[in-house]
């Protein structure tokens, strides 16, 4: 039979009779995006992405299963054509049942794939865990002790028990890395070397995080840094009793053994002037932190010591000597640390002073009342008004407070209680009531500043000055070293994308979709396949050693019951959240997951297969899965049941899907364009359960 002409965006073509207009478009190499269709299957057409106008008709066709016809006339990327694809993609995402991503991997900053980790300890393979960690995580082994674990918050094993112990699991693996004998190779070995050289000032979490990922992408990087050792507030200011120097050390090593240059003892505004780094280098990284201690802000202010510096004495180790009555005045972290350090350093008592209650305290609970345990006492609602010294001692006079409105920060205000003053004794009082951004290194640079430090655009941690980027605290002010590792991770995206001539878009979001709560029936689905066991509490340092060494307190998870811990998972996400091709369509489009949000399927998920998993709810009846195990000679095989809009996939007889797809599980997960069917092997809830 003669080919048949028609014109696809204003080419023309001939192809054969029965040739659809998607096999026409490829021909010309003209791109239509699919999903439902699987090369080699009959179209199930149910998707509807394929669509595309055809001049003279109404509607739009999908591509993929209507035959060309002599004449006509299509065209495949109009507003019209890109609108309804959109649209077709926001329906069919609307009462999709799966997260793409756990949501514990969403509530870590720094993106840790913590599902996956997790995993890989249930599994026995401490090796693979151990190397996902380092390579998604910077200083995995330090933020595995000092993280405030932002992600534990929205592990879903919250509605049924406690959250899974993921900060103590993450440092379990990184540990089990630094004490292996022989370490696994990076996943991804390093890319090639681009020629392009990364100045980064500041070598704290942020620099460190920066250089880690720049280094993976082939740039050369020099760190500066005033101090005379790496490592930032996790040196300086957080002490060794909760993260021992071998370990912070260790960690820096394995970034010096990527090829990091350090120039240590060299300051920003003394030593170095940024024009110069931006002359003599490719791109300048500023990650310097919030290095100034804010005073008590009352008379006599001077007579106080800065929690600052006090912190930096005993980790340059020329501790202060401590034999009196000491008072701590704040409520975060710096003043646990401080009060905890002054028992340790034999001080007779240790008061801190907090203006609020413990409500509204700062700092994980679990400091508070690891101070309170080692002999610190905490009093809530009082403020310093007056520091004197009397005879050689010096004297506080406190203020009772009490709590007013909200402030600026959501918080209750404290108010002085009229009347209410009262003298403390002491022999020292340190001052832990907050930290800012030193800027003074860049007076001369025409850097803009913002409120609460250097300017920097929050999407590519771009400034004003072109090839100069920055972030951590000294951005935001001060804040959590996951949060300045996060801030390193993304300027090295976006610095790599400045290096290779591209447009600076940071890392721009993929579309996903999340399930929010889950109910009863959905979650005893998910614990079908656990054991069910409480969380493992950490073993700490006996009390007695604790008050008088700097010695590590929380002693670390044991391989029996990190592996305990970790079955514990109810391996959440989704293991094809990667390449799922309805993910990626869905992104390209800037679809709107939530746009047409109804009732959602209910989640279900059958894991009875060896190979792979099934879980019906996002599944978008292409019945590629059908015709797979059909051609494969299934006895069972999959259908569709229902009806309307209730239409699903499922093996008959309310079988389990190993006896649907005996022989031909793994070629189903192949042609399966979303996570419905996805192979065990591929992440996430599928090492688990493998
Ligand atoms: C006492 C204390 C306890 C803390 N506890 C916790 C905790 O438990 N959990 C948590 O998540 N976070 C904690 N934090 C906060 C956390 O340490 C910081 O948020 C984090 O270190 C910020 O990382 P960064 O890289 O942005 O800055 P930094 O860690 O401050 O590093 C900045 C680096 O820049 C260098 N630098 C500064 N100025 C210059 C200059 N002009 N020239 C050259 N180099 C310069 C500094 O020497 C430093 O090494 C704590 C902070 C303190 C002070
Ligand atoms: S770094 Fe913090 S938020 Fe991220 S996984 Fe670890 S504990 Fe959770
Ligand atoms: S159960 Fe596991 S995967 Fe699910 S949210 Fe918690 S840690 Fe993450
Ligand atoms: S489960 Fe089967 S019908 Fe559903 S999307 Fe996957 S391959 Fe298509
Ligand atoms: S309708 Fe053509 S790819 Fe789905």
């Amino acid at each position: 039979m003669s080919a048949i002409a028609i014109h696809i965006d204003g080419r023309p073509v001939s192809v054969p009779p029965g040739t659809t207009i998607l096999g026409a478009a490829r021909q010309l190499g003209i791109a239509i995006p699919t999903l439902c269709h699987v090369e080699g299957f009959e179209p199930s057409a149910s998707c509807f992405l394929c669509a595309v106008q055809i001049e003279g008709r109404p509607n739009l066709w999908p591509s993929c299963a209507t035959p060309v016809a002599p004449g006509m006339a299509v065209i495949t990327n109009s507003a019209e054509v890109r609108a309804a694809r959109k649209t077709a993609l926001e329906l069919l995402l609307s009462d999709h049942a799966g997260d793409c991503v756990a949501p514990c991997h969403t509530g870590c900053p720094a993106g840790l794939d913590i599902p996956g980790f997790i995993a890989r300890i249930a599994a026995g393979d401490n090796a693979a865990s151990a190397r996902l960690v380092t390579d998604g995580l910077t200083l995995p082994a330090s933020l595995g002790r000092v993280c405030p674990r932002l992600c534990e918050q929205h592990c879903r094993q919250c509605d049924v028990t406690e959250a899974l112990s993921i900060r103590n699991l993450h440092r379990f693996s990184a540990d089990y890395q630094r004490q292996a004998k022989s370490p696994p190779p990076p996943a991804d070995p390093p890319a090639p070397p681009t020629g392009r050289r990364v100045a980064i000032v500041g070598a704290g979490p942020a620099g460190l995080a920066a250089a880690h990922h720049l280094l993976g992408q082939g740039h050369a990087v020099a760190l500066f840094d005033a101090h005379s050792q790496p490592g930032g507030m996790l040196r300086y200011g957080i002490p060794a009793f909760r993260l021992p120097r071998q370990v912070l050390d260790a960690e820096i090593q394995a970034i010096r053994a990527l090829g990091a240059e350090f120039h240590l003892g060299r300051r920003l505004g003394r030593d170095l002037a940024l024009d110069n780094l931006r002359r003599d280098f490719d791109a300048v990284f500023l990650a310097i932190g919030a290095q100034g201690s804010r005073s008590l802000g009352c008379p006599g202010e001077e007579l106080a010591t800065s929690a600052l510096e006090f912190l930096e004495t005993i980790a340059d180790g020329f501790p202060p000597a401590i034999d009196g009555d000491v008072i701590v005045v704040g409520g975060g972290n710096t003043a646990m640390d401080a009060s905890r350090c002054a028992v340790r350093l034999g001080a007779r008592s240790v008061r801190v002073l907090y203006r609020r209650t413990r409500r509204e305290m700062p700092c994980l609970m679990e400091e508070v009342e690891a101070a309170e345990a080692e002999g610190v006492q905490v009093e809530f609602l009082v403020a310093p008004a007056r520091l004197e010294r009397k005879e050689g001692k010096l004297n506080l006079i406190c203020q009772r407070m009490e709590l007013g409105p909200p402030d600026a920060s959501g918080r209750a205000r404290p108010v002085p209680v009229p009347g209410s003053e009262f003298a403390l004794p002491a022999t020292c009082v340190i001052a832990a009531i907050g930290q800012h951004v030193k800027t003074d290194g860049l007076d001369h640079s025409q850097l803009a500043l913002s409120k609460w430090g250097i300017a920097a655009d929050p999407k590519t941690l771009a400034t004003n000055l072109p090839g100069v980027f920055a972030g951590g605290d000294a951005v935001s002010g001060p804040d959590l070293a996951v949060r300045a590792v996060a801030a390193g991770k993304l300027a090295a995206v976006a610095i790599h994308q400045y290096l290779a001539g591209q447009k600076v878009v940071g890392t721009p979001p993929l579309a996903s979709v999340m399930m929010g709560k889950l109910s009863e029936a959905e979650l005893a689905v998910l614990l079908r396949d656990i054991e069910q066991a409480p969380r493992a509490p950490m073993p700490h340092l006996p009390l007695e050693a604790r008050r008088t060494t700097f010695d590590e307190v929380e002693l670390g998870f044991s391989l029996e019951t990190a592996t305990r811990e970790s079955r514990r998972c109810l391996g959440c996400g989704c293991g094809k959240a990667v390449p799922c091709r309805l993910r990626q369509v869905a992104t390209e489009y800037g679809v709107d997951p939530q746009r047409f949000v109804g009732e959602r399927r209910l989640f279900t998920r059958d894991t009875s297969h060896p190979d792979i998993i099934f879980e019906p709810g996002k599944c978008i009846l292409c019945g590629a899965c059908l015709q797979v195990a059909a051609q494969a000679g299934e006895e069972l095989g999959l259908s569709f049941a229902g009806r309307g809009f209730q239409v699903s996939v499922a093996p008959p007889f309310h079988r389990p899907v190993a006896e649907a797809l005996r022989q031909s599980g793994r070629r189903a997960a192949e042609v399966c364009p979303t996570g419905a069917i996805m192979l065990k092997s591929a992440g996430c809830a599928g090492c688990r359960l493998a």
